[in-house]
């Protein structure tokens, strides 16, 4: 997070709520997850993350982009990422996003089903072009315990344990597309080096089985990611350099034995750090329980990646006085945004500084999965303010905005 002042002077120019990224943060996460990976493995940045263009501009000529929907899609394109180096991925497409993304001439995608394969076919036919696909397959294998994808096994990609009939279950479908590989991706927000490395071993492990079983070409495994780092609460990541080697391992046994190309993805360890949520403090109250409430200008609608979708950020918001002089932790309190739902809290029972109405606070390490992921629409306030910036200041300032079109 840049220093107070700063981030003070975004919030007396723009207005509050305003999530502020700094490019050089993005460069130098960049940096420390490529240092940890093999040279030879290629990096996605996932818009959804945050799909705001001037970050995936930051990365783009170092990672290809996977996205997920038109919207990420313009969004990519917007950012400047070369068409060959978009990744389209994602459960449920619609035939008219397949015929989108066929006609941005995307590198690659990731289908999560036969069937969907079979659509991309089609359509793929009916445009002239060959796309290069990824099967994406959920392992049988446990992954270690909490990530959230793998317990839902065949929700997301074609179930491991369906897929083990046979080349017979395969469909023919090669003239119209071209199969290059798996791509698994377990969960997101994996603890740590260890449990990183034991989710990619059961993922390449799986990639080769299916790729067996299937005589499936495997010239690509998309490994996903998972890497983490913390949310909305002050720090860093644990150290992950102890992936280096058995990362570098697996990929040289993979591309020596079957000149097979690994792939990562990520979105919250590559942009998480680089956002900050500037926000106004609009009240202080105490409740008949002796409850403390700090009122924000910033709710769900601002900050809901957590929060909003049922997933309360309990004791670990940090909640950082901008302009005034740190005095120290007042106490605990509830920090609620300016909805009327019980439902707009973005904390409960934190420790908060000395504040009062119309002090100014920094939630940090909200570059990811913060706006994007949020109920933006919810009781139709303004949206927040984005700014980007380095060390040199302000490079651009953005309004999200949503607008309702008259179809009929
Ligand atoms: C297929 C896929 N790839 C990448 C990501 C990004 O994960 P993260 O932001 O944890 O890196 C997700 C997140 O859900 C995902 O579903």
């Amino acid at each position: 997070m840049r220093d107070r002042e700063f981030l003070a002077s975004l919030a007396q120019r723009f207005g509050t709520p305003l999530y502020a990224y700094d490019l050089d943060e993005v460069g130098r996460r960049l940096e420390d997850l490529r240092s940890i990976l093999p040279a030879t493995a290629r990096l996605y940045y996932s818009l959804k993350a945050n799909p705001l263009p001037a970050l995936g501009n930051a990365l783009g000529p170092a990672c290809g982009a996977e996205v997920s929907s038109p919207g990420e899609l313009a969004a990519a394109l917007e950012a400047g990422f070369d068409r060959a180096s978009i990744l389209y991925t994602g459960p449920g497409k619609t035939e008219s996003e397949l015929r989108q993304a066929l006609a941005a001439e995307v590198g690659h995608f990731s289908c999560e089903s036969w069937a969907e394969v079979r659509r991309l076919a089609r359509l793929a036919a009916a445009s002239g072009v060959r796309p290069r696909v990824l099967l994406r397959v959920s392992p049988s294998e446990a992954p270690p315990a909490g990530l959230s994808m793998a317990r839902e096994s065949g929700r997301f990609g074609l179930a491991e344990a369906t897929l083990l009939g046979g080349p017979e279950d395969r469909p023919d479908l090669d003239e119209a597309v071209e199969l290059v590989g798996v791509h698994v991706y377990l969960g997101t927000q994996v603890r740590d080096a260890a449990a990183l490395e034991a989710t990619f071993r059961i993922g390449f492990a799986a990639a080769e089985r299916v790729a067996g079983r299937l005589g499936l070409p495997l010239r690509v495994i998309d490994a996903g990611g998972g890497f983490p780092w913390p949310y909305a609460t002050a720090g860093a990541a644990p150290s992950l350099a102890a992936l280096e080697q058995p990362l570098a391992e697996l990929c040289r046994a993979l591309s020596e034995d079957e000149g097979c190309e690994v792939w990562f993805e990520s979105g919250r360890y590559l942009c998480a750090a680089a956002g900050t949520l500037v926000a106004r403090v609009l009240d202080v109250k105490l409740g008949s329980d002796g409850r403390r409430f700090v009122v924000l200008d910033a709710g769900i609608n601002a900050l809901g990646g957590l929060a909003g979708l049922g997933r309360l950020l309990t004791g670990s918001v940090s909640v950082i006085p901008l302009l005034a002089a740190p005095q120290g932790d007042e106490g605990l309190a509830d920090v609620v945004g300016p909805l009327c739902t019980p439902l707009d809290v973005l904390a409960r029972n934190v420790l908060v500084p000395h504040l009062a109405p119309g002090s100014l606070i920094a939630i940090p390490n909200v570059g990811a999965y913060g706006l994007t992921a949020s109920l933006v629409a919810f009781l139709s306030r303004p949206f927040p303010v984005e700014v980007v910036y380095r060390a040199a200041g302000t490079i651009a300032a953005y309004r999200l905005s949503l607008s309702r079109d008259r179809i009929a």
